[in-house]
């Protein structure tokens, strides 16, 4: 499989086929990640991160991924730092990254944005999430969780829990589980339901979906619990969050309540959404989650280079 120059917007561009030799690829990509082999495939390459909105893991990870790969990293993470501040459009601002670099990173809070970078680059264009729209590198890295924690992603019942509105990681996750014949639970308060546009792509592709507002009684049954943080940033009316803010906390009594392997994951910034006493279980996998992070942009990277290991 060829994905050398492809830009990476959305999972829908990708099939599941595509989506296994992905996955199957960042699983090798893990000791480099965890530095216990060492490459260098891409040294050479400049790869410019572009981020006009806050990051913590998605910014670090592509970073690390990049030193892991021996190649370089130019960017900003304040975008007030740069001539937008000047007045500068995006489309000149992705022309100057094509120019200064191999592979272009981009973060921005409008939904779009990142199509529309990939329009004026010749280099590839990785989305790193735009608004609420897509968070690819999101949605792969969360299916190799799945992957390396349960073995398979098929057959699996996942929930789905929060802000199913404004979650961008949700929405890509959503329709990329339902290729895998998962069984999908949509947990949330009824304001932030899953947008019926992305219920109908999951129900299209055959998957079997139940939606609910109540926690305690779909956790029974899950194996899977992906929890989201309420976007306090997407709301329009801040009344409207403080309407729902607090909706969910997934406390160890929960988890008890739940499968033994149940497996809790979250995408993080957490903020009141998982007790930290929830950390201590086995069930808790969301910081080896945000370590696969590393692993699959390192594939990613490495493929859109067309340089593997
Ligand atoms: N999961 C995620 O996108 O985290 P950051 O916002 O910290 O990058």
């Amino acid at each position: 499989m060829n994905f050398k120059g492809k830009d990476i917007i959305s999972i829908r561009d990708f099939d599941k086929k595509e989506i296994n030799f992905i996955l199957n690829y960042a699983k090798k990509m893990v000791p480099y990640a965890k530095g216990e082999k060492t490459t260098t495939i891409l040294q050479g390459t400049v790869l410019s991160s572009l981020f006009f909105e806050p990051s913590t893991r998605t910014r670090l990870s592509f970073e690390s991924a990049m030193n892991r790969l021996h190649g370089k990293i130019i960017g900003f993470a304040d975008p007030t730092a740069t001539s937008q501040k000047k007045g500068e459009s995006l489309a000149d601002t992705i022309r100057m990254a094509d120019a200064y670099s191999d592979v272009i990173v981009i973060r921005h809070p409008l939904e779009g944005s990142a199509r529309l970078a990939a329009e004026f680059s010749d280099a590839p264009v990785i989305n790193a999430g735009d608004g609420a729209g897509r968070h690819p590198t999101q949605c792969f890295l969360d299916l190799l969780t799945i992957l390396l924690e349960k073995g398979k992603i098929e057959g699996q019942n996942v929930i789905l829990l929060g802000d199913l509105k404004y979650g961008r990681t949700v929405h890509s996750l959503a329709y990329a589980l339902a290729m895998y014949g998962v069984d999908l639970t949509f947990v949330s308060p009824k304001s932030l339901q899953m947008p019926k546009e992305t219920l109908n792509e999951c129900k299209e592709l055959g998957a079997d979906i139940q939606s609910t507002t109540k926690l305690d009684k779909a956790i029974k049954n899950a194996d899977v619990l992906y929890a989201t943080r309420i976007q306090k940033e997407r709301f329009p009316d801040p009344e409207e969050y403080n309407q729902v803010v607090g909706s969910y906390q997934i406390t160890q009594e929960m988890v008890k309540n739940g499968k033994d392997d149940l497996i809790i994951m979250h995408p993080l910034p957490r903020v009141t959404e998982i007790s930290p006493d929830v950390d201590q279980t086995k069930n808790a996998v969301y910081f080896k989650q945000a370590f696969n992070g590393v692993p699959m942009r390192m594939a990613l990277l490495s493929l859109v280079r067309g340089v593997m290991l």
